[in-house]
């Protein structure tokens, strides 16, 4: 019997006591409470989660990356290098801060091409490092090559907490890591993000810009440590910068925290769900599972795999027949008005040619595999999509006479 691959896990019992609190005195804004609204709670938690010194929740992990460029200084028309494969909400998040995305290509592994990403390094001001669908690029070799330049790194890490790069957690790499809320994502509010980093100053500046209006910015201070740098940066920036107002509500951040003590096991069985199907279907001879890099340890909850052999039609025909025996594929360059397809980012202000991540897009397939599974059940979504490959190849192999 197939899952439903797109119903979310509920929401811990936990989260209803503190909502109905919230209800009955109407304290939803973070800044009401002169101390531990559940906004402040929630950053102190994900910055303990994470490592890292400080955390700032917004309404988005978009915003997030807003807030993050615009606490950078960059000025306007700087270039921002991203990975040609990515979200459509990536490079939007650049014009919205005036500055100009810039597109690397990615290869067959869904990987940043580190060659093409160092013949644009010299061109851009700052980098942003979306971790697509969770995997990893060569981080050694970007932070190397980054910080050789003075380049700073934003780390998209949307579909990456809990994933781990030589132990480290993906998004305290950079000097920002941003993080998404959304229902999709290991920790679903709806909506929301959060941004992490051990730099004072930029989350200082990231605070102020979300909208800390007057002197709000001193919740964001540990009582414990009233004279610390980060209260020196806070009256550098009093009054000097825009408010932007991209808070959190103290409602989503109350959703939010009681999730946070099931990220491990989240992960753990996610993993074991990637790596189940991963095994099974790279029987096929027309299905191949790039290879994790080495230092990383993934935490995927969904899939990703490569058609091999197959045209555009058998593609289509693929997905058709993965569709009819329950289980929904998407093929990113191959869906009409795809988001993930930057050929249809038509909104930025240059256009890329990037042959290499066209190809890799034409043929890359996406699915779904929430951590929820058993492994009866990945087994048999691993059946449709080995079954589907076969019908299609046993198909086209008979009309061409082979
Ligand atoms: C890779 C990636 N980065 C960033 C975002 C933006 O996240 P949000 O929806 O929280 O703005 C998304 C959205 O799904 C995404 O897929």
């Amino acid at each position: 019997m197939l899952p439903n691959m797109h119903h979310a896990e509920p929401i811990p019992e936990e989260a209803r006591d503190e909502i109905d609190r919230l209800l009955q005195s109407g304290d939803l804004f973070r800044y009401t409470a002169p101390e531990n609204a559940p906004v402040s709670l929630l950053e102190a938690e994900f910055a303990a989660q994470l490592g890292s010194k400080y955390a700032l929740a917004v309404s988005s992990c978009s915003a997030a990356l807003f807030l993050s460029l615009k606490a950078l200084d960059l000025p306007r028309d700087a270039r921002v290098l991203i990975p040609g494969f990515t979200f459509a909400a990536v490079p939007s998040s650049i014009v919205h801060a005036d500055c100009i995305p810039v597109l690397c290509e990615v290869g067959e592994n869904y990987r940043i091409d580190i060659a093409d990403f160092t013949a644009k390094l010299d061109t851009v001001d700052a980098v942003i490092i979306s971790h697509m669908r969770g995997h990893t690029s060569d981080m050694d070799a970007i932070m190397a090559l980054c910080n050789a330049r003075g380049i700073p790194v934003i780390e998209d890490a949307a579909h990456s907490l809990g994933t781990t790069w030589h132990g480290k957690n993906i998004g305290t790499l950079g000097k920002i890591g941003c993080f998404s809320f959304q229902s999709y994502k290991l920790l679903n509010a709806g909506e929301g993000g959060i941004m992490v980093t051990n730099d004072a100053d930029l989350v200082a500046r990231a605070v102020i810009l979300s909208g800390a209006y007057e002197h709000m910015w001193r919740k964001h201070m540990d009582r414990k440590d009233n004279s610390s740098e980060l209260e020196q940066a806070f009256a550098r920036w009093q009054n000097k910068l825009p408010l932007y107002n991209l808070r959190m509500s103290n409602l989503s951040a109350a959703v939010i925290r009681p999730q946070i003590p099931h990220i491990a096991r989240r992960v753990t069985d996610g993993r074991r769900n990637h790596d189940q199907v991963a095994t099974l279907i790279e029987q096929s001879p027309w299905i191949t599972v790039p290879d994790k890099l080495p230092p990383e340890e993934r935490a995927p909850d969904s899939l990703q795999f490569n058609l091999e052999g197959l045209g555009d039609e058998q593609v289509h025909a693929f997905v058709a027949a993965a569709d009819a025996a329950g289980v929904k594929v998407q093929v990113f360059g191959l869906t009409q008005d795809n988001a993930r397809a930057f050929w249809n980012w038509e909104f930025l202000p240059e256009k890329h040619d990037l042959p290499r991540t066209r190809a890799m897009l034409m043929r890359a397939c996406d699915t779904r595999l929430p951590a929820r599974l058993t492994p009866a059940e990945c087994a048999a979504v691993a059946a449709v999509l080995v079954d589907a490959a076969d019908k299609v190849m046993r198909e086209a192999n008979r009309a061409y006479g082979t």
